[in-house]
């Protein structure tokens, strides 16, 4: 079988030094890579570095070797092309169809899909030229990563650093699985719940469950990959933010609650795949509680959390909307299911059997997916992302 043949695009920044690791991955992994840096680029990491990484010659103009047609032929035989680090200039160019240099020919020849990963100051990433180009490449199909937020060049910190390399290497690895397949969630928003909450007790207890947040942030990562913009409601996991996904941390049921209702506002789904609490203390004891020599513990008292998904179900923030969820189920795993399903009004729920070794924190699961038209599709057992995918190929088939 011959190797998936990749274009490296290296934009003008100075996170080009970290695209060098990208390419070691993608060599070590299989992939025939060739490396299109622009003219900037080749100022911070210098072409011999390229083409010693890569084994293959190195360009920047479509003057270079003319007599093999560069500009369209490197382009024509992509099975991918990633770009990273996408500048502001350079999405901008390629947003706007220019040829100007042999990256900008190679994005307009290739027909597989595209993926780039921007780095750039937070102002730049933020401004509303920058915001219509995402958008607008987004439109095409191509995959725009979101920046990973913190240490940018010089002292400042904010939006705007290259996603880590294994993170970019791991997002190109799902587009070339999926082949030259549209990405079909490109243009949509989703919104993903994925942890455990917290309800506490005091300073020091807390409420909690066993979910690790791995099939939301696989859920996620996959969204992502089809092309979504992804918002990640994130309760209390320990996992690397995915690339491309804009994660905001929860605490409680009710917070969730509160970032679910802003984000879904234009959101084209909501899936809910974080174990959320039903019931918090009733109150909170704003010091520690002690236990009292010879004095048995107080029974605690439970009050009842907002139903974030039946809420989300009933009351849809656009029209068209797809609300799916989870239901974790430890006995009579279908029929508590079907029945949760009809309780919660949504159009998808995914029905997964937990244990305390089971399902949680796992790298694999296995379900059966319930649509409310009354279909029962099965998900095999494997990774995660699996399961992931299937739904999501459910939800783009409701989205048209
Ligand atoms: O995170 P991992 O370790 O990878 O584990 C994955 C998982 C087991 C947590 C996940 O696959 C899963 O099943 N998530 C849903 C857990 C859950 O809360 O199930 P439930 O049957 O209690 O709730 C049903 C649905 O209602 C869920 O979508 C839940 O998010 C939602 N819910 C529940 C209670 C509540 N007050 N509000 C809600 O919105």
């Amino acid at each position: 079988m011959s190797k998936p043949r990749v274009v490296l695009g290296v934009g003008g920044g100075i996170a080009a030094y970290k695209a060098c690791e990208l390419l070691r991955r993608l060599t070590e992994s299989g992939h025939e890579v060739r490396v299109v840096p622009t003219a900037s680029a080749l100022r911070f990491v210098g072409a011999a570095t390229w083409a010693a990484l890569s084994g293959q010659p190195v360009a920047t103009e479509v003057w270079d070797s003319v007599d093999e047609v560069p500009h369209v032929r490197i382009g024509k035989a992509a099975d991918l092309v990633v770009v990273a680090p996408a500048t502001a200039d350079l999405l901008a160019r390629a947003a706007h169809g220019l040829a100007d240099d042999l990256l900008t020919n190679t994005l307009l020849t290739a027909r597989c899909p595209v993926l780039f990963a921007p780095a750039m100051h937070t102002e730049m990433w933020e401004h509303p030229a920058t915001r219509e180009n995402v958008t607008t490449l987004r439109s095409r199909g191509a995959v725009v990563l979101e920046p990973a937020s913190g240490r940018l060049t010089g002292a400042d910190t904010g939006r705007g650093r290259l996603p880590e390399p294994a993170e970019i290497f791991d997002a190109c690895r799902r587009l070339l699985a999926r082949g030259a397949r549209e990405p079909d969630l490109a243009g949509r928003h989703v919104v993903v719940s994925a942890g455990g909450t917290r309800e506490p007790l005091d300073p020091v207890r807390y409420l909690g469950n066993r979910s690790s947040g791995k099939q939301g942030y696989a859920l996620a990562r996959t969204a992502a990959a089809r092309g979504a913009r992804v918002t990640l409601l994130a309760a209390n996991t320990a996992l690397p933010d995915p690339a491309g996904v804009d994660v905001v941390p929860v605490g409680t049921a009710v917070q969730l609650r509160e970032a679910l209702l802003k984000a879904a506002t234009d959101a084209d789904a909501v899936v809910m795949a974080a174990a959320v609490a039903d019931f918090r203390p009733a109150v909170y004891a704003p010091a520690k509680i002690k236990k009292r020599d010879g004095q048995e513990p107080e029974p605690l008292a439970l009050v009842r959390n907002p139903d974030i998904l039946a809420e989300a179900a009933a009351d849809r923030a656009r029209p068209g909307q797809v609300v799916v969820g989870f239901a974790a189920e430890t006995d009579d795993v279908l029929a508590n299911g079907r029945a949760k399903l009809r309780r919660k009004g949504c159009d998808l729920l995914v029905v997964n059997e937990v244990g305390e070794r089971r399902t949680f924190g796992a790298e694999d699961n296995e379900a059966v997916i319930l649509g409310s038209d009354g279909s029962e599709t099965p998900v095999p057992h494997g990774p995660k992302e699996a399961l992931a995918d299937a739904v999501w190929d459910l939800v783009a088939a409701r989205l048209g």
